[in-house]
């Protein structure tokens, strides 16, 4: 009885007054407060766009690849790499003086369709990737502050590594070799290991810290670990994310909030923006900016929004629903969301 009390207590608090309403107070972009780099996954095509790039210059200052630096993109056919548009978002960022943080050497997601179909040996194997390694984190070294070397590298279930192409043909070291060969072509740029679920998959995130130890124990140099931060307005909890956060910092290890958006549809009932999802995602945002500001300074390595406005967002096509994930609408207007990351300081 007595917690029946209590929980009709807490609900009418928070619904009927106690819960912060959101509104704009702060009329600032987004670098000029933050205290650690914010950064935006562009496209280079939307660059030369100029209400688009207007934007990006005014709120951020850090620039990752959507696209452009996979391996599906780098090195379309065999031997044959494409540098045109990683190299114009790079130029873009060197004009403006801008960060970029690469994304990514090796993803199970984007491999080149000859990759898979590969008919030599696994010795040769391992060389062509050394090799892909190598040249394009030796291209851009001096130019990317930081690469995401290897990208979601375990399943989702039972702590296992991912059964993937690079798995099968060079071994369950493949991860710590790529590290090992990136280190070798730049020995100052930063080097992340990336993923999603650290948060909420406790099979995933156990996997990651014992790779974390072996790592250790075996001198593989790693400087930090992305968390991908796609969520939603009411998952994962908050508590979840500072527990996964406080692990890694005690590591001693960089962290970067990689990709983030917040979904606020994700049963996809809703058939707009309306001002209820908005707040949330509002709380969201500044929630979790909230926690990436415990962080100490030294291992903080930044924010990044996966996409500019909610129409571009890669979580349309891949949910396949409707929703408003980031931070801008359609007309570039500024969201809660965005306010929600600025009264986090
Ligand atoms: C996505 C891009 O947003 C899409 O445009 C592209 O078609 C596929 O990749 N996790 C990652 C990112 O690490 O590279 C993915 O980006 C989104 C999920």
């Amino acid at each position: 009885m007595r917690n029946k009390t209590y929980l009709l207590l807490s609900f009418v608090l928070v619904h009927w007054g106690c819960q912060e309403t959101p509104s704009i107070l702060i009329d600032k972009n987004l670098k000029e407060v933050a205290t650690f780099p914010i950064g935006l996954a562009v496209q280079a095509n939307y660059l030369t766009n100029l209400r688009y790039s207007k934007t990006v210059l005014e709120e951020f200052n850090s620039l990752t690849a959507e696209r452009e630096m996979k391996q599906n993109v780098l090195m379309p056919e065999p031997n044959t790499y494409n540098w045109i548009y990683a190299d114009s978002i790079i130029a873009f960022a060197e004009r403006h003086q801008m960060r970029v943080h690469g994304h990514t050497l090796l993803w199970h997601s984007s491999i080149p369709y000859w990759l898979d179909l590969f008919q030599g040996t696994d010795a040769e194997f391992e060389t062509l990737i050394k090799t892909y390694i190598q040249t394009v984190v030796s291209r851009y070294a001096g130019k990317i502050t930081s690469w995401d070397v290897v990208n979601e590298a375990f399943e989702d279930e039972g702590g296992e590594l991912r059964n993937s192409l690079f798995q099968r043909r060079i071994g369950d070291d493949y991860v710590a070799k790529c590290f090992q060969w990136a280190r070798e072509a730049d020995p100052d740029v930063l080097l992340f290991y990336n993923d999603y679920g650290l948060v909420w998959n406790k099979s995933k995130c156990e996997a990651v810290i014992k790779m974390l130890d072996d790592f250790e124990n075996n001198n593989i140099p790693i400087d930090g670990i992305g968390l991908q931060m796609h969520i939603s307005d009411n998952y994962p909890r908050n508590s979840d994310i500072e527990k996964a956060v406080d692990l890694f910092v005690e590591r001693g290890l960089k962290i970067h909030f990689s990709e983030l958006d917040v979904r606020v549809n994700p049963n996809g009932t809703a058939t707009e923006l309306t001002q209820k999802l908005a707040e949330q995602q509002f709380r969201k945002v500044k929630a979790i900016t909230e926690i990436y500001n415990t962080i100490p300074t030294a291992q903080k390595s930044g924010i990044t929004l996966w996409g500019l406005r909610d129409n571009e967002s890669w979580v349309l096509a891949h949910w396949g629903n409707l929703d408003w994930a980031l931070f801008f609408d359609e007309k570039y207007e500024r969201k809660l969301a965005h306010q929600g990351f600025l009264q986090a300081f």
